[in-house]
């Protein structure tokens, strides 16, 4: 077979789940070939998140990339022009040099990672392979001796919804021998979940993730609705189904008054009062995962939680970690968290992803691969998430066409793999 040179690159602005743009961008072969990949985008970002490059024109509110897709089409086209596709590594260092800041906000890091997942996706319809064995083979990744079960966002606050909760997600972590098994069981409690909100007297709404968001009376008050979907669905709590919780703490919390304000009791608390408020709700419900459950820089509160509850439960970081490999290190160091969430668009290109994961795998860390809050039908994580063996696939819930392309995806792959 004859090298898999790239021909050209091309970008297109397209729009996402929310209705923002986002960049589009397709890998041309000289043999005619390509493959493409559009990058998703969040709206509880992290302080410590690589930068995308937006427009700030009058367009969509400022959030046009057109500035992102001339770069893909000139300066970042230009210079991958010649080069194997196969090269994963080769090619991300290009365009990290091109960038040249550590943030990529020179290039942006949508337009990096565009051309990132596309080359990769072009390279593993080159070598005839399915991109989850592609990229295993690629990054010369042992074999993964599980496979990601999933992590449904069932119910939406903060800002990914227009309710008055703080928490952001409440997720369903369903066992089961299959992972088709673990489906089931899923859409049978978001059955359940929507006759039960019904009964409670809301209109089913749903969020930017596909979830109910529903108006609480607290934010205990969801994981009591999910323990009786759980009940109502003739599955057994803690045994068959677990909870999650991503609280995305960052969003409530005052740097200045070092306080976390949470919504509706209205109440301010201290990390410490949080963290106790954690132990009181793991210790009533099944909570097997507690994402960014402190603010993204109060890094002594993390080390205490992890202290508190890391025996016991996944403590995962997101907007702590935001797949940089450096702000893990530092977590590896202090103990804080057990587990990390991996977002592509947080670092900008996959090899630089690899790393993080490898540094994760090394050290101990559990890995949940995740998509952001605004996403298309895109459906590149989840061959990355069968790849590197996450224990998670966190994809929003089983409603969305842009959040079932991930699950539906991995149903493929399970049946091909036989999970
Ligand atoms: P985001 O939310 O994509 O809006 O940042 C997802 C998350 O916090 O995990
Ligand atoms: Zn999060």
């Amino acid at each position: 077979m004859a090298h898999p040179t790239i021909d050209h690159v091309m970008a297109h602005e397209v729009l996402d789940s929310r209705g923002e743009p986002t960049v589009r961008a397709t890998v041309v072969l000289t043999d005619g070939q390509r493959g493409a990949a559009s990058v998703p985008a969040g709206v509880s970002t992290g302080a410590h998140e690589a930068l995308e490059l937006r427009d700030l024109a009058e367009r969509f509110a400022g959030k046009g990339v057109r500035k992102a897709v001339a770069r893909v089409n000139g300066t970042i086209g230009q210079a991958l022009i010649g080069m194997r596709v196969d090269d994963q590594p080769a090619i991300d260092h290009k365009l990290i040099e091109l960038d040249g800041t550590p943030d990529r906000s020179n290039l942006g890091a949508n337009s990096i990672l565009s051309v990132s997942l596309a080359a990769a996706r072009t390279a593993s319809i080159f070598s005839r392979l399915p991109l989850y064995q592609y990229l295993q083979k690629s990054f010369g990744l042992p074999r993964p001796d599980k496979f990601p079960r999933p992590m449904c966002n069932v119910l939406n606050g903060a800002k990914h919804a227009d309710n008055n909760i703080s928490f952001q997600e409440y997720q369903v972590l369903a066992g089961g021998k299959t992972y088709a098994a673990q489906i089931e069981r899923t859409a049978r409690i978001i059955d359940e979940l929507r006759e039960i909100l019904r009964h409670h007297g809301d209109r089913i709404l749903v969020g930017d993730e596909g979830g109910f968001a529903p108006m609480l009376e607290s934010n205990e008050q969801g994981l009591e609705f999910l323990s009786q979907a759980v009940a109502r669905s003739d599955l057994r709590l803690g045994d068959d189904v677990n909870f999650g919780l991503d609280v995305a703490a960052s969003e409530f919390y005052s740097i200045e008054r070092k306080i976390y304000l949470l919504q509706p009791e209205v109440r301010a608390m201290t990390a410490a009062e949080l963290i106790s408020l954690y132990q009181e709700l793991v210790a009533k419900y099944p909570i097997k995962t507690l994402e960014d459950g402190l603010a993204e820089d109060d890094w002594d509160s993390w080390k205490l939680l992890t202290e508190r509850l890391g025996k016991k439960i996944t403590i995962i970081g997101d907007d702590l970690f935001a797949t940089q490999r450096d702000r893990l290190n530092q977590g590896i160091k202090s103990r804080a968290a057990n587990a990390i969430l991996i977002k592509p668009n947080q670092v900008g290109t996959l090899t630089e992803t690899m790393e993080t994961i490898a540094t994760a795998r090394r050290n101990g860390y559990q890995c949940v691969v995740s998509h952001r809050s605004g996403e298309t039908c895109d459906d590149f994580i989840a061959d990355l998430a069968v790849a590197i063996g996450s224990e998670y696939l966190k994809a929003g819930s089983l409603m969305r066409s842009e959040r079932l392309a991930k699950y539906n995806r991995l149903l493929e792959i399970a049946a091909e793999v036989g999970a």
